[in-house]
Protein backbone atom coordinates (compact mmCIF):
# COMPACT_ATOMS: atom_id res chain seq x y z
CA UNK A 1 0.00 0.00 0.00
CA UNK A 2 1.15 3.60 -1.34
CA UNK A 3 0.54 6.04 1.52
CA UNK A 4 0.61 9.31 -0.94
CA UNK A 5 -1.71 7.22 -3.61
CA UNK A 6 -4.10 6.57 -0.44
CA UNK A 7 -4.30 9.77 0.74
CA UNK A 8 -4.63 10.95 -3.44
CA UNK A 9 -7.39 8.67 -3.68
CA UNK A 10 -9.04 10.60 -0.98
CA UNK A 11 -8.41 13.86 -2.10
CA UNK A 12 -9.57 12.86 -5.62
CA UNK A 13 -12.77 11.72 -4.24
CA UNK A 14 -13.59 14.50 -2.50
CA UNK A 15 -12.99 16.19 -5.70
CA UNK A 16 -14.98 14.27 -7.61
CA UNK A 17 -18.00 14.54 -4.86
CA UNK A 18 -17.95 18.22 -5.03
CA UNK A 19 -17.65 18.30 -8.90
CA UNK A 20 -20.83 15.87 -8.55
CA UNK A 21 -19.26 13.08 -10.89
CA UNK A 22 -20.71 9.92 -10.57
CA UNK A 23 -18.20 8.19 -13.08
CA UNK A 24 -15.43 8.48 -10.83
CA UNK A 25 -11.61 8.46 -11.67
CA UNK A 26 -10.89 7.13 -7.88
CA UNK A 27 -11.19 4.28 -6.07
CA UNK A 28 -12.05 3.27 -2.85
CA UNK A 29 -9.58 2.65 -0.30
CA UNK A 30 -11.46 1.75 2.79
CA UNK A 31 -13.55 -1.62 2.65
CA UNK A 32 -16.15 -3.61 4.69
CA UNK A 33 -15.88 -7.02 4.23
CA UNK A 34 -17.72 -9.35 5.89
CA UNK A 35 -16.15 -13.15 6.88
CA UNK A 36 -19.74 -14.19 7.99
CA UNK A 37 -23.37 -12.67 8.57
CA UNK A 38 -24.10 -15.61 11.05
CA UNK A 39 -23.98 -14.72 14.76
CA UNK A 40 -23.97 -15.94 18.25
CA UNK A 41 -25.54 -13.12 19.91
CA UNK A 42 -29.44 -11.46 19.85
CA UNK A 43 -28.24 -7.29 19.91
CA UNK A 44 -31.26 -5.45 20.47
CA UNK A 45 -30.08 -2.90 18.31
CA UNK A 46 -28.85 -5.45 14.95
CA UNK A 47 -30.76 -6.79 12.91
CA UNK A 48 -28.70 -9.92 12.10
CA UNK A 49 -29.11 -10.22 15.95
CA UNK A 50 -33.26 -9.51 15.53
CA UNK A 51 -33.23 -12.41 12.54
CA UNK A 52 -34.34 -9.34 10.50
CA UNK A 53 -31.97 -10.59 7.55
CA UNK A 54 -33.80 -12.21 4.68
CA UNK A 55 -30.78 -13.06 2.51
CA UNK A 56 -28.81 -16.45 3.20
CA UNK A 57 -25.97 -16.78 5.43
CA UNK A 58 -22.69 -18.31 5.08
CA UNK A 59 -19.25 -18.14 6.02
CA UNK A 60 -16.80 -16.56 2.80
CA UNK A 61 -15.06 -19.02 0.85
CA UNK A 62 -11.01 -18.45 1.37
CA UNK A 63 -10.59 -18.84 -2.30
CA UNK A 64 -13.07 -15.88 -2.89
CA UNK A 65 -11.40 -13.96 -0.62
CA UNK A 66 -7.77 -14.37 -1.77
CA UNK A 67 -9.19 -13.57 -4.93
CA UNK A 68 -11.20 -10.21 -3.91
CA UNK A 69 -7.70 -9.44 -1.30
CA UNK A 70 -5.54 -9.81 -5.01
CA UNK A 71 -7.68 -7.72 -6.39
CA UNK A 72 -7.83 -5.02 -4.29
CA UNK A 73 -4.47 -4.64 -3.19
CA UNK A 74 -3.43 -2.00 -5.50
CA UNK A 75 -5.39 0.73 -3.69
CA UNK A 76 -7.04 -0.78 -0.48
CA UNK A 77 -5.58 0.63 2.24
CA UNK A 78 -7.49 -0.80 5.07
CA UNK A 79 -10.44 -3.61 5.35
CA UNK A 80 -12.62 -3.89 8.46
CA UNK A 81 -13.33 -7.41 8.31
CA UNK A 82 -16.98 -7.28 9.88
CA UNK A 83 -19.83 -6.29 8.25
CA UNK A 84 -23.36 -7.74 9.77
CA UNK A 85 -22.36 -11.23 12.03
CA UNK A 86 -19.03 -11.80 14.06
CA UNK A 87 -16.57 -12.82 12.89
CA UNK A 88 -14.69 -14.70 15.07
CA UNK A 89 -17.19 -17.37 14.17
CA UNK A 90 -15.06 -17.83 10.66
CA UNK A 91 -12.79 -21.18 11.58
CA UNK A 92 -10.33 -19.24 8.65
CA UNK A 93 -10.73 -15.91 10.07
CA UNK A 94 -6.88 -15.90 11.06
CA UNK A 95 -5.75 -16.77 7.86
CA UNK A 96 -7.81 -14.25 6.48
CA UNK A 97 -6.11 -11.35 8.45
CA UNK A 98 -2.68 -12.64 8.05
CA UNK A 99 -3.32 -12.71 4.20
CA UNK A 100 -4.58 -9.06 3.90
CA UNK A 101 -1.93 -7.67 6.21
CA UNK A 102 1.08 -9.60 4.18
CA UNK A 103 -0.77 -8.13 0.96
CA UNK A 104 0.24 -4.70 2.78
CA UNK A 105 -3.89 -3.87 3.65
CA UNK A 106 -4.15 -3.04 7.56
CA UNK A 107 -6.79 -5.42 8.53
CA UNK A 108 -9.27 -3.89 10.99
CA UNK A 109 -11.26 -6.04 13.36
CA UNK A 110 -15.25 -5.07 15.48
CA UNK A 111 -15.61 -8.10 17.70
CA UNK A 112 -18.22 -9.13 20.31
CA UNK A 113 -15.38 -11.04 22.05
CA UNK A 114 -17.70 -13.51 23.34
CA UNK A 115 -15.54 -16.11 21.34
CA UNK A 116 -12.43 -14.63 22.37
CA UNK A 117 -10.83 -17.43 24.32
CA UNK A 118 -7.02 -17.17 25.56
CA UNK A 119 -5.84 -19.62 22.63
CA UNK A 120 -7.56 -16.92 20.16
CA UNK A 121 -6.49 -14.22 21.78
CA UNK A 122 -2.76 -15.49 20.86
CA UNK A 123 -3.55 -16.01 17.55
CA UNK A 124 -5.38 -12.27 17.19
CA UNK A 125 -2.01 -10.84 18.43
CA UNK A 126 -0.04 -12.91 15.57
CA UNK A 127 -3.17 -12.25 12.71
CA UNK A 128 -1.71 -8.91 11.49
CA UNK A 129 -4.72 -7.29 12.38
CA UNK A 130 -3.79 -3.28 13.03
CA UNK A 131 -7.25 -2.83 14.82
CA UNK A 132 -9.95 -3.97 16.94
CA UNK A 133 -13.17 -2.15 18.69
CA UNK A 134 -14.14 -4.17 21.07
CA UNK A 135 -18.34 -3.73 21.16
CA UNK A 136 -18.94 -3.28 25.25
CA UNK A 137 -22.02 -1.59 25.64
CA UNK A 138 -22.70 -0.38 28.96
CA UNK A 139 -20.66 0.41 31.95
CA UNK A 140 -22.46 -1.96 33.91
CA UNK A 141 -23.80 -5.90 34.29
CA UNK A 142 -28.10 -4.51 33.37
CA UNK A 143 -26.60 -2.20 30.19
CA UNK A 144 -24.78 -4.52 28.75
CA UNK A 145 -27.24 -7.74 29.27
CA UNK A 146 -29.90 -5.79 28.03
CA UNK A 147 -28.15 -4.77 24.97
CA UNK A 148 -26.03 -8.11 24.37
CA UNK A 149 -28.40 -10.43 24.14
CA UNK A 150 -26.87 -13.77 24.90
CA UNK A 151 -23.78 -13.06 26.40
CA UNK A 152 -22.75 -12.78 29.87
CA UNK A 153 -21.15 -9.46 31.11
CA UNK A 154 -18.25 -11.07 33.41
CA UNK A 155 -17.35 -13.38 30.55
CA UNK A 156 -16.67 -10.66 27.82
CA UNK A 157 -15.12 -8.51 29.98
CA UNK A 158 -13.03 -11.36 31.26
CA UNK A 159 -12.09 -12.12 27.55
CA UNK A 160 -11.24 -8.44 26.66
CA UNK A 161 -9.21 -7.56 29.53
CA UNK A 162 -7.06 -10.98 29.25
CA UNK A 163 -6.17 -9.91 25.17
CA UNK A 164 -5.10 -6.13 26.37
CA UNK A 165 -3.19 -7.68 29.81
CA UNK A 166 -1.69 -10.11 26.78
CA UNK A 167 -0.91 -7.81 24.60
CA UNK A 168 1.17 -5.53 27.07
CA UNK A 169 2.52 -8.35 28.26
CA UNK A 170 4.26 -8.95 24.76
CA UNK A 171 5.19 -5.16 24.62
CA UNK A 172 2.90 -4.70 21.00
CA UNK A 173 1.71 -0.90 20.13
CA UNK A 174 -0.57 -2.80 17.81
CA UNK A 175 -3.67 -3.83 17.65
CA UNK A 176 -4.83 -0.29 18.62
CA UNK A 177 -7.29 -1.13 20.70
CA UNK A 178 -10.94 1.02 21.39
CA UNK A 179 -13.82 -0.34 23.71
CA UNK A 180 -16.94 1.27 21.86
CA UNK A 181 -19.78 1.38 23.80
CA UNK A 182 -23.23 2.50 22.02
CA UNK A 183 -25.80 4.61 24.19
CA UNK A 184 -28.58 2.85 23.93
CA UNK A 185 -30.64 3.78 26.87
CA UNK A 186 -31.50 0.86 28.27
CA UNK A 187 -30.69 0.76 31.83
CA UNK A 188 -29.32 3.73 34.31
CA UNK A 189 -26.13 3.59 35.44
CA UNK A 190 -24.12 6.12 38.63
CA UNK A 191 -21.40 7.92 37.98
CA UNK A 192 -19.66 6.01 40.18
CA UNK A 193 -20.28 2.57 38.03
CA UNK A 194 -19.00 3.92 35.05
CA UNK A 195 -15.09 5.15 36.86
CA UNK A 196 -15.12 1.79 38.27
CA UNK A 197 -15.91 0.50 35.11
CA UNK A 198 -13.61 2.35 33.64
CA UNK A 199 -10.88 2.04 35.92
CA UNK A 200 -10.37 -1.59 34.81
CA UNK A 201 -9.18 -0.34 31.79
CA UNK A 202 -6.43 2.01 32.99
CA UNK A 203 -3.12 1.66 30.95
CA UNK A 204 -4.76 -1.12 29.20
CA UNK A 205 -6.77 0.13 26.48
CA UNK A 206 -5.83 2.73 23.77
CA UNK A 207 -9.59 4.45 23.85
CA UNK A 208 -12.77 4.27 24.99
CA UNK A 209 -15.46 5.62 22.78
CA UNK A 210 -19.22 6.13 23.95
CA UNK A 211 -20.99 6.04 20.64
CA UNK A 212 -24.53 7.14 19.42
CA UNK A 213 -26.60 4.71 18.17
CA UNK A 214 -27.37 4.23 14.88
CA UNK A 215 -31.12 3.14 13.19
CA UNK A 216 -28.90 0.95 10.89
CA UNK A 217 -30.16 2.96 7.60
CA UNK A 218 -34.14 2.76 8.15
CA UNK A 219 -34.30 -1.14 10.00
CA UNK A 220 -34.87 0.21 13.27
CA UNK A 221 -36.69 3.75 12.57
CA UNK A 222 -39.65 3.13 14.06
CA UNK A 223 -38.18 1.42 17.11
CA UNK A 224 -38.78 1.92 20.95
CA UNK A 225 -36.54 -1.03 21.67
CA UNK A 226 -33.75 1.37 22.41
CA UNK A 227 -32.91 5.27 21.86
CA UNK A 228 -31.59 6.91 19.02
CA UNK A 229 -31.28 10.46 17.55
CA UNK A 230 -34.11 11.33 14.69
CA UNK A 231 -31.85 12.57 11.85
CA UNK A 232 -34.98 15.03 10.22
CA UNK A 233 -32.27 16.99 8.26
CA UNK A 234 -30.41 15.28 4.89
CA UNK A 235 -26.47 16.43 4.29
CA UNK A 236 -26.88 14.36 1.09
CA UNK A 237 -24.86 13.22 -0.98
CA UNK A 238 -23.49 10.33 1.04
CA UNK A 239 -20.08 10.35 0.50
CA UNK A 240 -19.39 6.77 1.37
CA UNK A 241 -20.58 6.30 -2.25
CA UNK A 242 -17.89 7.87 -3.49
CA UNK A 243 -14.82 6.59 -1.10
CA UNK A 244 -15.69 3.03 0.43
CA UNK A 245 -16.95 0.00 -0.66
CA UNK A 246 -18.35 -3.16 1.18
CA UNK A 247 -18.26 -6.65 0.31
CA UNK A 248 -20.94 -9.63 1.90
CA UNK A 249 -19.09 -13.17 2.48
CA UNK A 250 -20.99 -14.27 -0.77
CA UNK A 251 -18.85 -11.77 -3.18
CA UNK A 252 -22.02 -9.27 -3.92
CA UNK A 253 -20.91 -5.75 -3.70
CA UNK A 254 -23.12 -3.35 -1.58
CA UNK A 255 -23.14 0.50 -1.78
CA UNK A 256 -23.63 0.61 2.04
CA UNK A 257 -22.72 -1.58 5.51
CA UNK A 258 -26.37 -0.88 6.54
CA UNK A 259 -28.01 -2.82 3.47
CA UNK A 260 -28.36 -6.27 5.51
CA UNK A 261 -30.40 -7.61 3.22
CA UNK A 262 -28.82 -6.97 0.07
CA UNK A 263 -31.50 -4.52 -1.44
CA UNK A 264 -28.63 -2.32 -3.55
CA UNK A 265 -26.84 -5.24 -4.84
CA UNK A 266 -24.39 -3.56 -7.68
CA UNK A 267 -23.32 -6.83 -8.76
CA UNK A 268 -21.29 -9.69 -7.71
CA UNK A 269 -17.05 -10.48 -7.38
CA UNK A 270 -17.49 -13.68 -8.62
CA UNK A 271 -18.15 -12.81 -11.91
CA UNK A 272 -17.06 -9.05 -12.23
CA UNK A 273 -13.72 -7.19 -10.90
CA UNK A 274 -14.53 -4.44 -8.02
CA UNK A 275 -13.33 -2.09 -10.57
CA UNK A 276 -16.25 -2.69 -12.87
CA UNK A 277 -18.83 -2.64 -10.38
CA UNK A 278 -17.63 0.50 -9.07
CA UNK A 279 -18.32 2.49 -12.25
CA UNK A 280 -20.54 -0.19 -12.93
CA UNK A 281 -24.65 1.38 -14.05
CA UNK A 282 -26.60 0.40 -10.96
CA UNK A 283 -23.74 2.59 -8.77
CA UNK A 284 -23.94 5.17 -11.07
CA UNK A 285 -27.62 5.37 -10.71
CA UNK A 286 -27.14 5.41 -7.08
CA UNK A 287 -24.64 8.04 -6.91
CA UNK A 288 -26.79 9.95 -9.45
CA UNK A 289 -30.17 9.91 -6.89
CA UNK A 290 -27.85 11.08 -4.28
CA UNK A 291 -26.94 14.33 -6.61
CA UNK A 292 -30.39 15.01 -7.78
CA UNK A 293 -32.14 14.26 -3.93
CA UNK A 294 -34.31 11.57 -5.16
CA UNK A 295 -32.45 8.71 -3.26
CA UNK A 296 -35.02 8.54 -0.85
CA UNK A 297 -38.14 7.53 -3.68
CA UNK A 298 -35.29 5.35 -4.91
CA UNK A 299 -34.25 3.55 -1.96
CA UNK A 300 -36.23 4.12 1.65
CA UNK A 301 -32.32 2.69 3.25
CA UNK A 302 -31.07 5.76 3.51
CA UNK A 303 -34.24 7.08 5.95
CA UNK A 304 -32.64 8.18 8.98
CA UNK A 305 -28.87 7.25 8.05
CA UNK A 306 -26.95 8.84 11.16
CA UNK A 307 -24.43 9.21 8.28
CA UNK A 308 -26.70 11.15 5.87
CA UNK A 309 -28.11 13.12 9.09
CA UNK A 310 -24.58 14.12 10.67
CA UNK A 311 -23.85 17.62 8.79
CA UNK A 312 -20.38 18.22 7.19
CA UNK A 313 -17.51 19.63 8.76
CA UNK A 314 -15.22 22.33 7.09
CA UNK A 315 -16.83 20.85 3.61
CA UNK A 316 -15.76 17.57 4.54
CA UNK A 317 -19.00 15.09 4.51
CA UNK A 318 -19.59 12.47 7.27
CA UNK A 319 -19.24 9.63 5.32
CA UNK A 320 -15.50 10.34 3.76
CA UNK A 321 -14.24 11.29 6.90
CA UNK A 322 -13.80 7.58 7.98
CA UNK A 323 -11.23 6.88 4.82
CA UNK A 324 -10.02 10.25 5.22
CA UNK A 325 -8.81 9.39 8.68
CA UNK A 326 -7.46 6.28 7.46
CA UNK A 327 -5.35 7.88 4.87
CA UNK A 328 -3.97 10.70 7.63
CA UNK A 329 -3.57 7.78 10.08
CA UNK A 330 -0.88 6.01 7.26
CA UNK A 331 1.26 9.17 7.86
CA UNK A 332 0.98 9.98 11.25
CA UNK A 333 -0.07 7.12 13.40
CA UNK A 334 -3.15 5.98 15.50
CA UNK A 335 -2.88 9.54 17.58
CA UNK A 336 -4.37 10.96 14.95
CA UNK A 337 -8.14 9.09 15.18
CA UNK A 338 -8.11 10.70 18.36
CA UNK A 339 -7.50 13.93 17.72
CA UNK A 340 -9.30 14.05 15.02
CA UNK A 341 -12.62 12.91 17.16
CA UNK A 342 -11.61 15.51 19.66
CA UNK A 343 -11.38 18.51 17.08
CA UNK A 344 -14.79 17.14 15.53
CA UNK A 345 -16.40 17.50 19.25
CA UNK A 346 -14.75 20.95 19.67
CA UNK A 347 -16.43 21.78 16.16
CA UNK A 348 -19.96 20.52 17.11
CA UNK A 349 -19.82 21.79 20.41
CA UNK A 350 -19.71 18.13 21.87
CA UNK A 351 -22.57 16.72 19.97
CA UNK A 352 -20.64 14.49 17.42
CA UNK A 353 -21.88 10.73 16.75
CA UNK A 354 -18.82 9.44 18.72
CA UNK A 355 -16.56 10.98 21.82
CA UNK A 356 -13.44 9.85 23.66
CA UNK A 357 -13.94 9.17 27.73
CA UNK A 358 -12.28 8.28 30.89
C1 LIG B 1 -22.92 -5.32 13.38
S1 LIG B 1 -21.50 -5.35 14.37
C2 LIG B 1 -20.62 -6.71 13.71
C3 LIG B 1 -19.37 -7.00 14.44
C4 LIG B 1 -19.51 -7.69 15.78
N1 LIG B 1 -20.44 -8.74 15.78
C5 LIG B 1 -19.83 -6.67 16.87
O1 LIG B 1 -20.87 -6.76 17.48
O2 LIG B 1 -18.96 -5.80 17.07
C6 LIG B 1 -20.48 -4.02 13.80
C7 LIG B 1 -20.56 -2.78 14.65
O3 LIG B 1 -21.86 -2.27 14.56
C8 LIG B 1 -22.21 -1.75 15.82
N2 LIG B 1 -23.66 -1.69 15.87
C9 LIG B 1 -24.56 -2.67 15.94
N3 LIG B 1 -25.81 -2.17 15.92
C10 LIG B 1 -25.67 -0.82 15.85
C11 LIG B 1 -26.58 0.26 15.79
N4 LIG B 1 -27.91 0.08 15.78
N5 LIG B 1 -26.07 1.51 15.73
C12 LIG B 1 -24.74 1.73 15.71
N6 LIG B 1 -23.83 0.74 15.72
C13 LIG B 1 -24.30 -0.51 15.80
C14 LIG B 1 -21.56 -2.68 16.81
O4 LIG B 1 -21.40 -2.05 18.06
C15 LIG B 1 -20.25 -2.95 16.11
O5 LIG B 1 -19.31 -1.97 16.49
S1 LIG C 1 -24.14 -6.38 16.89
FE1 LIG C 1 -22.60 -7.92 16.37
S2 LIG C 1 -22.78 -9.40 18.04
FE2 LIG C 1 -24.65 -8.24 18.09
S3 LIG C 1 -26.11 -9.45 16.84
FE3 LIG C 1 -25.16 -7.88 15.53
S4 LIG C 1 -23.49 -8.94 14.58
FE4 LIG C 1 -24.08 -10.14 16.37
Amino acid sequence: MNKLSVLQNNLRALGNLHGKAFRLTNLPTYFWLEPTNNCNLKCVMCPTGMDMLRVDKGFMDFDLYKKIIDEIKGYASAVTLAVAGESLYHPQFFAMSRYAADQGIKPILNTNATMLTPKKAEMLLESGVTSISFAFDGFNKGQYEKARVGAQFEKTLGNILYFLELKKKKGKKLPYCVLSILMLGLEECTPEEQVEFLARFKDLIDEVRVREVSTWGSSFKNSTAFSFRPNPVYYPPCSRLWSTGVISWNGTVLPCIYDSNHELALGNLRDSSFKEIWNGRPMMELRRSMLDGTFLSYSGLCENCIVLGTPPIMGIPSGIRLSLADAITNMVGYRFERLALALANKLRKGRFTSKTVG
